[in-house]
């Protein structure tokens, strides 16, 4: 069985103090969970401290986003250089940067690459806005941007990779796709994608997220899910009592 993972995006929320806060808490709520794999995404400002806190335990870390060269004039950016031996793993392509830095599948490809060629692994975002939705281009467009994330990977590659499956309109509005909806979706056009880019194997073995008001109410719908690894939370995250019941509740996986 894939591993569940369940990552937290604080989004650009908490100061250094609030991050070591919150990251103190989070290790200790999940201690005594050894099935789930955990991942921290604060921001760039407090990485180092949150790995401090988190330092010894098994809960990951990573990054919102970064930039593909390893350094150079791009003022502002982060290099995956800097990342390496700090993070775990790289949010790219989530929808904000997409809907409000301009962020294409190309660049989300080049950074896709960039991270693994400094062992960062890649949780790429991908989901439809409203219109696509209500328009019924989900699968298509989902599997355009997976084939544009994944271009020019080797499918050794492929397989380390962790996709989240962020419907837009469900970010942040407390709107949550439903669960065996998302499911479909996922195995359509996230897995059925990379049985057409690579095969079988290794739409298998890629471990698929859903995202978007994922809340303690339903977490376990989504994880019930069999195309359902985990959840990226943004929101719900922000709290350890709320985020550690997430992560208890992909303990579902191990139910039979
Ligand atoms: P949300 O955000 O859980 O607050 O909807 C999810 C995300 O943007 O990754």
């Amino acid at each position: 069985m894939r591993t569940p993972i369940i990552a937290g995006n604080w989004k650009m929320f908490k100061t250094v103090a609030e991050a070591k806060a919150l990251a103190g808490e989070v290790r200790q709520a999940v201690a005594n969970i050894d099935q789930v794999e955990v991942v921290l995404c604060p921001p760039f400002t407090a990485l180092t401290a949150v790995k401090e806190v988190i330092d010894g335990s098994k809960v990951g870390l990573g990054a919102q986003n970064m930039y593909w060269e390893n350094q150079g004039a791009f003022t502002g950016e982060i290099s995956p250089l800097m990342l390496a031996g700090l993070c775990n793993y790289v949010i790219i392509g989530h929808s904000e940067r997409r809907q409000f830095f301009g962020e294409t599948d190309e660049t989300v490809n080049k950074k896709v690459k960039a991270a693994l060629a400094h062992q960062l692994l890649p949780i790429v975002c991908v989901g439809e806005n409203l219109a696509q939705y209500e328009a019924g281009e989900t699968v298509a467009f989902v599997g355009s941007q997976v084939k544009g994330a994944f271009a020019g990977l080797s499918a050794e590659e492929a397989a380390k990779i962790v996709v989240a499956y962020e419907p837009i309109w469900a970010i942040g509005t407390g709107k949550n796709a439903e669960a065996a909806g998302a499911n479909n979706i996922i195995a359509s056009s996230i897995r059925g994608t990379l049985t057409a880019l690579y095969n079988e194997s290794v739409a298998q073995k890629v471990r698929v997220q859903y995202g978007g008001s994922v809340k303690p109410d339903n977490i376990e719908g989504f994880m019930a899910q069999p195309d359902i690894d985990g959840a990226l939370v943004g929101g719900a995250s922000l709290k350890a009592d709320s985020f550690a019941v997430l992560i208890k509740g992909a303990l579902v996986k191990f139910k039979s």
